[in-house]
């Protein structure tokens, strides 16, 4: 469970997230929930170090710079071993926050996470279902803002660049404008529960 917004217990994608992770717990009571706090965690941007060490093909260079790549390597063997990715996170300037973006590049590496074959990309991802937990000021399902929405299309796209394609999407949407927020959340987390879980 990937989580973005900074604003702690005031944070709808949080709220929701929380609701997603009891329900998760009463229907597979053994299974383990992990959660990256992105908004604690403070990735690091891809560097002139960070870059070659996640995408060299060289085993010497890969070697030699392996402390750089450990970040990277714990955060896509945490996502390979997982059943299920759940990304809660705030819409910002009509896209994801940096620091989702941060987490995507360390994750969606050549060889790891995806690979080139017959001129066209393989996932390695595969056999997963993803959960997108999306929080907006303004309403993205309908409407003249539509179009703005660079979030779900974004992630969706991404993930299936990486092989996980079964992704369902909860919104809590409209809570900068005051006759939808108070509803936002409650209603968000009715829709929970008719997730595929
Ligand atoms: C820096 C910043 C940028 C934002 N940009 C947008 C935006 O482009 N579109 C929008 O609908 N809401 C925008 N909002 C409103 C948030 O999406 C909204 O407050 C949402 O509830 C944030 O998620 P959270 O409650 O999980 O933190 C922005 C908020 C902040 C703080």
């Amino acid at each position: 469970m990937i989580e973005v917004s900074p604003r702690g217990r005031d944070s709808a994608s949080r709220a929701v997230a929380d609701t997603l992770a009891a329900q998760l717990t009463a229907l597979h009571f053994s299974a383990k929930i992990v959660r990256r706090d992105l908004a604690a965690e403070h990735l690091p941007h891809l560097d002139e170090i960070t870059l070659p060490a996640i995408s060299t093909k060289d085993p010497a260079e890969a070697e030699r710079l392996k402390d750089a790549a450990r970040q990277s390597d714990e955060l896509i063997d945490e996502l390979l071993e997982s059943d299920l990715l759940v990304i809660a996170t705030p819409m910002w300037n009509f896209g994801i926050p940096s620091a989702l973006k941060a987490w995507i590049d360390l994750v969606v590496r050549p060889g790891r996470t995806f690979q080139y074959s017959n001129g066209g990309v393989l996932g390695l991802a595969k056999g997963k279902k993803a959960i997108l937990v999306l929080a907006s000021g303004g309403v993205f399902t309908e409407g003249p803002w539509r179009s703005w929405d660079f979030v779900e299309p974004y992630l969706r796209q991404i993930l299936g660049f990486i092989g996980i394609v079964d992704v369902q999407t909860v919104r809590a949407e409209g809570m900068n404008i005051p006759l939808l927020a108070t509803n936002a959340v409650p209603k968000a987390n009715n829709a929970v529960l008719e997730l595929s879980l």
